[in-house]
């Protein structure tokens, strides 16, 4: 009896005392503690990039800034998608695809509109609706032309016409002079006048005699991004500018590989003049026009001074077809030989000389060549082989560039692994420590799913190539970006492995139909466009990077290590002197530390950059598009000891200058 009541009271008191420690725990401050002269590795230059591929309507109803829609006229059963008859009055004519007669090798077939009866009052011809609307602004010139012959000269010109979906009125109308009987190029320009702007609006190409008239590559260029001829659409490139991406990783994804062999980006199809461009499947359920093509990824990233991350098709496509290393593969290492060439290579060289006759007389620098994409799906386990007989051939000619690998290989070592991450803010609050170096405990562990845990720092560095937090559609919400920048602590905390990561996808067309692949960084329609709340989480890792992580500690014993909510990096623009303290705060409630940063000499105000939102489901969209954006504030009073509250809900970058 004795004996029980000591143990109940032993058991009282140490519950008394758990519930002290705890309720202590509970009112301490979390301490973070930040040495400014003790720099732990150099954060990686390039460390954020973007990862693009012909998906969601990315490039053609997106990017790319063509205003028609299916310029080359492809049909099925259903039709000449988003092309009709116009009949104006008593004006009659049909339409078909003629398959005897197209510009050019590569576009063999045509639109033949038959006109039975038309005038110059009454006219008859096509319109196209472009891609969910053709957005107009005031005052601007579209440049645009087509490739026609006519079965007669007595045609007559050729009205082209951009037309109000709202009052049926012409908004900007030009000519073309008679269009002869053989195949010839016709150039127009529409300037609009002191209009709304509104994508409500169609193209129409109308004649006003009877005759046969065919037509191919009907193009309509609004401004570009740099004024590029067959450019980018200024928007979206300004957008992707304000993210200071380091690097672009393309053509793919699943665009690089095709469900089928024959599908595979094929980037020799894709260069020169438009219209020797055949156009090809995408594995995303629609086709390619390809007029963003394979100089046209070099343009993008010589506009945004990004390197390219070049992907070469390896052998591997989607429905688990894939080539056998050894002379079978040979044409298409030669492929990527020849793409590398024509990136790199002097005008004295074979594809270097096609590059120049292509319009860019300057080779591009090239660091990373990527071969295949996701090739830990292929079955067969080929890709060992495949990935070593490329190594070779590439290395023996390029023995600088940096070879990444898109699954763990045995044969040599490859210099870099690519890894795809598609996951919930839960699991990214728990991986925001993935990448931190290897312990007795926790030993570097492949998934055989494109996932290593606790990095190896003796193997091959690491390229994130793919990753998000999966939350909210068509883009992400704010939950999506608090899990996105956890898991960016995790990578600058680790970039002396993770080298290079890049978000997927990039882009999202929000219209019904355009999107294939949930929780997009930025979405846009054929006007407007947006930045999702982790398009601005991007924004700020990315602004505020550094370039040396610092050394420093939290020591928070009220935080629960097993669901964690809090996270940070810190690091150090050691040229400007300057420091980065970036904290997420997950919870729904404001979280105050206390910040020492012992012995550091600080200039008075600092800036604090905040993107908070009121709930995870929280978010931007394209009638609301800027909810949810960065806030800036000064911190007046900075000393080496800050106590700082951080909003629930809140990303924050706290800057601080050296004195
Ligand atoms: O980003 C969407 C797709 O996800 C990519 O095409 C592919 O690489 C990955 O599986």
């Amino acid at each position: 009896m004795p004996k029980k009541t000591f143990a109940g009271s032993s058991i009282f008191a140490a519950a008394l005392l758990a519930a002290a420690l705890a309720s202590t725990a509970l009112a301490q401050t979390p301490v973070l503690t930040i040495h400014p002269d003790q720099p732990v590795h150099a954060v990686s230059p390039n460390l954020y990039g973007l990862m693009t591929e012909e998906i969601n309507y990315s490039y053609d109803g997106g990017l790319y800034a063509e205003m028609i829609r299916n310029r080359t006229f492809r049909s099925d059963w259903d039709g000449i998608h988003y092309w009709y008859i116009v009949e104006k009055g008593n004006a009659a004519a049909t339409i078909a695809v003629d398959k005897e007669t197209g510009p050019s090798d590569a576009l063999k077939s045509s639109l033949k509109i038959t006109i039975k009866q038309a005038s110059p009052e009454y006219q008859a011809g096509i319109l196209n609706e472009g891609w969910w609307g053709m957005a107009l602004r005031p005052e601007t010139t579209y440049k645009g032309s087509f490739y026609a012959k006519a079965d007669t000269a007595d045609l007559g010109s050729v009205t082209v016409a951009l037309i109000s979906n709202l009052t049926g009125k012409p908004v900007a109308t030009a000519q073309v002079a008679a269009v002869s009987t053989g195949w010839k190029q016709y150039e127009f320009s529409l300037k609009t006048g002191a209009i709304q702007p509104s994508a409500a609006n169609h193209l129409e190409i109308t004649v006003a005699h009877p005759g046969s008239l065919w037509l191919n590559l009907v193009s309509l260029f609004p401004p570009t991004y740099h004024d590029r001829v067959n450019g980018n659409r200024i928007d979206l490139m300004e957008k992707m500018a304000a993210m200071h991406p380091a690097f672009l990783r393309f053509p793919g994804g699943n665009y690089l590989e095709g469900d089928h062999i024959k599908d595979r980006y094929d980037w020799k199809k894709t260069i020169g003049p438009m219209v020797d461009r055949p156009t090809h499947p995408s594995p995303w359920s629609y086709h390619s026009t390809d007029g963003l093509g394979f100089l046209e990824f070099l343009g993008w990233c010589e506009d945004l001074k990004m390197q390219p991350v070049l992907a070469v098709y390896a052998g591997y496509s989607m429905a688990q077809e894939h080539v056998n290393p050894g002379p079978d593969l040979d044409p298409y290492v030669q492929d990527a030989l020849d793409e590398i060439e024509y990136v790199t290579g002097a005008a004295d060289t074979k594809w270097g000389a096609v590059r120049v006759s292509n319009g860019h007389p300057e080779p591009f620098k090239l660091t990373y060549v990527e071969i295949g994409n996701e090739d830990w799906f292929d079955r067969t386990n080929s890709y060992d082989g495949r990935y070593t007989q490329f190594y070779k051939a590439i290395k023996a000619k390029y023995p600088d560039l940096q070879i990444i690998a898109t699954a763990p290989v045995k044969s040599v070592k490859a210099d870099v692994l690519d890894e795809h991450y598609y996951v919930r803010a839960a699991q990214n609050f728990h991986d925001a420590t993935h990448y931190d170096p290897p312990t007795s405990t926790t030993a570097p562990h492949w998934d055989g799913g494109g996932h290593y845990d606790k990095a190896d720092r003796n193997g091959p560095k690491i390229f994130v190539g793919e990753w998000a937090t999966r939350e909210g559609m068509p883009t992400p919400n704010f939950g999506a970006a608090l899990g996105d920048a956890a898991w960016m602590t995790g990578l600058e905390r680790n970039s002396d492995i993770v080298i290079m990561a890049s978000y997927a996808p990039l882009l999202v067309n929000v219209n019904p139909g355009g999107m294939q692949w949930e929780t997009d960084l930025i979405g846009y329609d054929a006007l407007r466009s947006y930045g999702s709340p982790s398009y601005y989480a991007q924004v700020l890792f990315s602004k505020y990077l550094g370039d040396q992580t610092l050394a420093s500690k939290l020591d928070a014993p009220s935080f629960d290590p097993a669901n964690p909510r809090f996270f940070y990096s810190i690091t150090r623009n050691s040229a400007k002197k300057r420091l980065y303290l970036k904290l997420v705060n997950a919870e729904s409630t404001p979280q105050t530390i206390d910040i020492d940063l012992p012995g550091a000499k600080l200039s008075d105000t600092g800036t604090v950059i905040t993107l908070s939102a009121p709930s995870t489901e929280s978010t931007n969209s394209i009638d609301d598009p800027t909810r949810i954006v960065p806030v800036e504030t000064t911190l007046h009073g900075v000393t080496g000891h800050l106590h700082h509250s951080i909003p629930g809900y809140a990303i924050q970058v706290i800057q601080l200058d050296e004195r």
